[in-house]
């Protein structure tokens, strides 16, 4: 099947692998959607109750979902070291896909699955939910239309700080999640999407408060350069051992600069004569909802991590349902947007988790790195091919 054939659809049945806090999200979101259905479901602990909540089937593994005829679309939601698995068997057996960030803990892990969907002819979108944000949407408008001017640097914050949990899970594993970086590469991915693909990147930090049998093995403290070919510059900070909390992403202009709060919610621009304020998510009713949940004591700062049995909050549900309604417009026949396109050709996948390998090469070896040592290519450009074939 090729992409052009397999879209167009008049109705999409959805497999889903995973099936915890986000796929079930997923899966609620992708039931109310109009002719869509979530036909099978597989998850080795928490299939049955899902899928009897939407009337799917529960499979019992990845192979036979991804080879079952009543699923045209998988959506990938199980922990972030299990994406490659589905995303290829999916590709294989001539399925689209969703797949949940970071992508893959690799880049050549991540190269595979954008060829896998590049050969199969299919459509694979990066969950790179960010950029489904209202706020995030209309900065973006607002930098194409020269509001700003020039972007020549990009700050990102998503500092709080984290008590030892009841139970360490595979998010708190660098093996398992890939750590900070990887598992919130939100705002590596916004930044990239603005300034492009870096080209130099810098980490330090380390695991400097959160040693012990209550805690995983990730670091918690990363402070992050990045270099876009000299012309623009980029400083990031992740982690869960910060005291003051932190969640914003700062855009500056030769013109004027655009924040991005995350944390008392809400984006303003400013620049000489001009000054605008709005929302970052759907209506005032999300934005309260998330300043709300930054503030009372269920975050500590930006660091939140949903279990199984918990239900992502108002606004991420809202952001959810933007995201996969594009998702399943382009499967039903709908216009790619040019402002996702980086999310359907496999350059905001590939990029972000090149830079993400650079950063931890950096870390690793005391140095900077081109990313190129990544990519095996020059000025930060991925080595894949995947915008050539129109994905
Ligand atoms: N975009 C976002 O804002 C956002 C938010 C939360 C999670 N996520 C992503 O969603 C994915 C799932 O995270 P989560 O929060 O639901 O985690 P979770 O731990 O709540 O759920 C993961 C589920 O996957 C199941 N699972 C384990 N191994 C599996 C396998 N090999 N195949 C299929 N299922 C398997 C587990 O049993 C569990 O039910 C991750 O990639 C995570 O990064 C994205």
């Amino acid at each position: 099947m090729t992409l052009q054939e397999g879209l167009g659809m008049q109705q999409i049945r959805y497999g889903l692998v995973g099936a915890g806090y986000f796929g079930s999200a997923l899966g609620r979101a992708l039931a109310a959607l109009p002719d869509a259905r979530v036909t099978v479901v597989h998850d080795p602990l928490h299939a049955e109750a899902l899928a009897s909540e939407l009337g799917a089937r529960v499979t019992e593994s990845t192979e036979a979902l991804c080879s079952d005829p009543e699923v045209d679309a998988v959506i990938v939601a199980s922990p972030n070291w299990a994406h490659v698995e589905p995303v290829i068997l999916a590709a294989q057996n001539g399925k689209h896909i969703f797949c949940e960030k970071p992508i893959a803990l690799g880049y050549d892990d991540c190269l595979r699955m954008v060829e896998a969907a590049d050969r199969a002819g299919v459509l694979f979108m990066a969950g790179h939910v960010m950029n489904f944000m209202n706020g995030v949407r209309r900065a973006k408008e607002l930098i194409a239309q020269g509001a700003i001017g020039d972007v020549l640097f990009c700050r990102a914050v998503r500092n709080g700080w984290e008590e030892p949990q009841p139970e360490v899970t595979w998010k708190k594993k660098r093996e398992l999640s890939g750590g900070h970086l990887y598992h919130h590469i939100h705002e590596l991915d916004l930044v990239q999407s603005i300034l492009g693909p870096a080209t130099e990147a810098t980490m330090v930090g380390g695991n400097v408060a959160h040693r012990g049998p209550q805690f995983g093995d990730e670091d918690d403290l990363l402070v992050i350069t990045l270099e876009f070919g000299g012309r623009a510059f980029a400083a990031l900070e992740y982690g869960s051992a910060f005291r003051w909390p932190e969640h914003h992403v700062l855009i500056e202009g030769t013109l004027g600069a655009i924040r991005i709060d995350l944390q008392d919610v809400g984006v303003e621009l400013r620049a000489p004569g001009r000054r605008e304020s709005f929302l970052l998510h759907r209506s005032e009713a999300e934005d309260r909802d998330r300043a709300r949940i930054y503030s009372d004591s269920s975050m500590d700062g930006a660091i939140m991590y949903g279990k199984p049995s918990l239900v992502p909050p108002l606004w991420l549900q809202g952001v959810i349902e933007e995201e996969l309604s594009y998702f399943h417009g382009l499967l039903l026949g709908g216009e790619p947007l040019p402002e996702f396109a980086a999310l359907t050709d496999g350059s905001a996948a590939t990029a972000a988790i090149a830079t993400a390998d650079a950063l931890s090469l950096s870390l690793r070896e005391g140095r900077k790195v081109r990313v190129a040592e990544i990519t095996g290519v020059d000025g930060g450009r991925s080595r894949h091919s995947a915008g050539e074939e129109g994905r």
